[in-house]
C-alpha cells in the first residue's frame, strides 16, 4: 500500500448531543433544509476546475435523506464511515439517524475537514462524529461493530490518478481474482477500499458516477458487487437522464447498496422524482452475466435477447477525422478545380438528423471535403495546381502540424470513407437517427457508417432502419449527466434487431 497517511482525529470531547441535532435537523422536516455554510464557503473559494480536480461534489440533501432511509431500513449500525465526507453533509445526517453509531468523517482536504470538525463542535457532536484527515485507501479506521459505508465517493478520472495509485487498485482487485483496468477512477478505488473493509452484515449505500455500469474498466466493478451475496449488490437506482441529480457534473449518478443479509435477488430502478423507482429483480447471477447494466435500470428495456445483433449484419464504422475541418472543409466559393478534388460529405450531424442526406440534391448541398491522394504527381495539370494551391494554404493554417495529419502516409491525404449504406448520428441529448445515403455521399467523425456484410435491397434495408428509429433509447448508448447520450460503433453493433425486422434479408 502506498504511503501510510497520518490520521488527524478532531479533538473534542463535548459530547454528541443528539436531541439538539435532531431538533436542529428533523424538526424542519430532515436534514434537507439545512444550510451548508462551509460547502457555499468552500465552492466560493475554489474554481470548479480546482473542485473537479479533488473530486469535490456536495450531494443534494434531499437525497442524502433517501439514501439514509434506505440504509435505516436494513437495521441498526454501530459505526457508519463517511469517505470522502466533504463538508459532512451524509455524517450529520448519520449521526441523527443511528444514536447509537459512531460516525467516522474521512476527508483527504484538509479546509473541508477544519472546517466539519469546527462545524461538529459548534453543534456539539465532536464525539459522536470523528474527523480523520487523509486518503481513504491508506487510513486504517477503528470499525467497531456492524458498520454501514455511505457516502459520495469522489469522481476523478484515471488522468489524474497517479502510478501507484492505479498498482496498489490493480492488485487490490487481483487479491479478489478480478481482473482490473488502468483506467479506473477514484470512485472505483474508493469501491475496491469499502469492499476490503467490509465484513458480512455490513452495508455499503453510496451515490457515485454511473459509467462503470456500461464501460470497460466497469466491468470489474460489476464483478466486484456481483461475486457473493455476503457482500453482493442488493439495490441499484440509475438517475433519470431528464432528471440529473448533480446538474453540473458530467456524468450521471446511480445509488448503489450492496450488502447486508445475503440475498440471491438483485432490485434496479431508478432516481425519479427526488424518489427511489423500482423498475425490476433478477437473480444476481443473471445480472452479473449481462454486458452492461444502466439499459436494464429502465421500464420496457432488458428484455431477454432474441433476434440478431446489428453488427453481425453491418460493420460500423466511425466517419474520417481531418484534424482540422477548417482547411479540409471546402467553402462553397472554392475554385472548381478544387471542388473536383473534393468529396460531398455529411459534416454534421444536423445534415443526418433533418433528412438532407436523402434528399435527390444531397450532394450539391452536402459540404465537400478535400480528399487529395497521397501521390500528387498524378494530378492533371490543372488540379495539381489547385491542389498545391490549397497545400500550401492549409499549411499556413497549420493543418500540417495537428496531430491526426502527422499520423498520416502524406498529412494530407485525408482518405475520405466509402459511402456507407447507411448512416446514425451517435451523439445528442436524443436517441440516435438512422438514414439510408441514396445519394452515396461520405462522412466525417459526426456519424457512423453502416456497411452491409450481405447483399440488402432497399426495401429490407429501409425496414432495418425504421425499425431502429423507432425502438433505439438513449439507454441503448452511454448516457451523461443531463441525459446527453453517446453511442459508440460497438454500442451500434449491439443493437438487437427483432427477427421480424430483419428475416428475409439474408
Ligand atoms: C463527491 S465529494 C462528496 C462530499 C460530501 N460527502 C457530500 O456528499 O456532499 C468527495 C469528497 O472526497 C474528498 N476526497 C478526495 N479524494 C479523497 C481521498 N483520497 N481520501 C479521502 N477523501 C477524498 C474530496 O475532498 C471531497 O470532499
Amino acid at each position: 500500500m502506498p504511503r501510510e497517511t497520518v490520521i488527524a482525529r478532531n479533538a473534542g470531547r463535548n459530547g454528541g448531543c443528539l436531541s439538539q441535532l435532531q431538533s436542529e435537523l428533523f424538526d424542519r422536516g430532515g436534514p434537507v433544509h439545512e444550510p451548508d455554510p462551509e460547502a457555499e464557503a468552500f465552492t466560493l473559494a475554489t474554481t470548479a476546475q480546482a473542485r473537479r480536480a479533488q473530486g469535490v461534489t456536495f450531494t443534494p440533501p434531499w437525497l442524502v435523506e433517501r439514501m439514509l432511509q434506505r440504509a435505516a431500513a436494513l437495521g441498526e449500525f454501530d459505526t457508519v464511515v463517511d469517505a470522502g465526507a466533504g463538508s459532512g453533509r451524509f455524517s450529520l445526517a448519520a449521526a441523527a439517524r443511528f444514536p447509537r453509531a459512531q460516525v467516522l468523517a474521512v476527508e483527504a482536504n484538509e479546509v473541508l475537514a477544519a472546517g466539519l470538525r469546527a462545524k461538529l463542535h459548534r453543534l456539539g457532536l465532536a464525539q459522536r462524529v470523528e474527523v480523520l484527515t487523509g486518503d481513504y485507501r491508506a487510513l486504517s479506521l477503528p470499525l467497531r461493530g456492524r458498520t454501514l459505508f455511505v457516502g459520495n465517493p469522489p469522481y476523478v478520472r484515471h488522468h489524474d490518478i497517479a502510478e501507484d495509485w492505479k498498482r496498489w487498485y490493480g492488485q487490490g482487485m487481483a487479491a479478489l481474482g478480478i481482473a482490473a483496468s488502468q483506467l479506473a477512477g477514484l470512485h472505483a478505488h474508493f469501491m475496491l477500499r469499502s469492499r476490503q473493509l467490509m465484513r458480512p452484515g455490513d452495508v455499503l449505500c453510496i451515490v457515485t458516477a454511473a459509467e462503470w455500469l456500461d464501460n470497460g474498466y466497469g466491468s470489474a466493478l460489476r464483478h466486484l458487487w456481483t461475486a457473493d451475496g455476503a457482500h453482493g449488490l442488493r439495490r441499484l437506482w440509475l438517475a433519470a437522464a431528464d432528471e440529473p441529480v448533480f446538474p453540473d457534473a458530467l456524468v450521471s449518478a446511480v445509488v448503489v447498496e450492496c450488502g447486508g443479509v445475503p440475498d440471491d435477488r438483485v432490485g434496479l430502478g431508478r432516481i425519479v422524482a427526488r424518489g427511489f423507482a423500482p423498475t425490476r429483480e433478477l437473480a444476481r447471477a443473471e445480472l452479473r452475466a449481462a454486458p452492461r447494466w444502466s439499459a436494464l435500470c429502465q421500464p420496457g428495456m432488458g428484455a431477454p435477447a432474441s433476434g440478431i445483433e446489428l453488427g453481425e449484419l453491418f460493420r460500423v464504422t466511425r466517419g474520417q477525422v481531418t484534424g482540422m475541418n477548417e482547411a479540409w472543409i471546402l467553402p462553397a466559393d472554392a475554385p472548381a478545380a478544387l471542388h473536383a478534388l473534393g468529396v460531398p460529405a455529411v459534416t454534421r450531424a444536423r445534415e443526418i438528423i433533418d433528412g438532407t442526406v436523402l434528399e435527390a440534391d444531397a450532394r450539391a448541398r452536402l459540404r465537400q471535403v478535400i480528399d487529395l491522394p497521397v501521390d500528387l504527381e498524378g494530378l492533371a495539370h490543372e488540379q495539381r495546381a489547385a491542389a498545391d494551391e490549397w497545400v500550401a494554404h492549409a499549411r499556413r493554417l497549420g493543418a500540417d502540424r495537428s496531430y491526426v495529419a502527422r499520423q498520416r502516409k502524406a498529412w494530407y491525404a485525408v482518405g475520405m470513407r466509402e459511402p456507407p449504406a447507411a448512416f446514425v448520428s451517435y451523439m445528442g441529448r436524443r436517441p440516435p437517427v438512422f438514414r439510408p445515403n441514396p445519394q452515396r455521399v461520405s462522412y466525417l467523425n459526426i456519424a457512423h457508417g453502416l456497411y452491409p456484410r450481405l447483399p440488402l435491397g432497399t426495401a429490407a434495408l429501409r425496414r432495418i432502419l425504421d425499425h431502429l428509429n423507432r425502438q433505439t433509447g438513449i439507454y441503448s448508448g452511454r448516457v451523461y449527466g443531463g441525459g446527453l447520450a453517446k453511442f459508440e460503433p460497438g454500442d451500434v453493433a449491439r443493437l438487437r434487431l427483432p427477427d421480424t425486422a430483419w428475416s428475409g434479408v439474408a
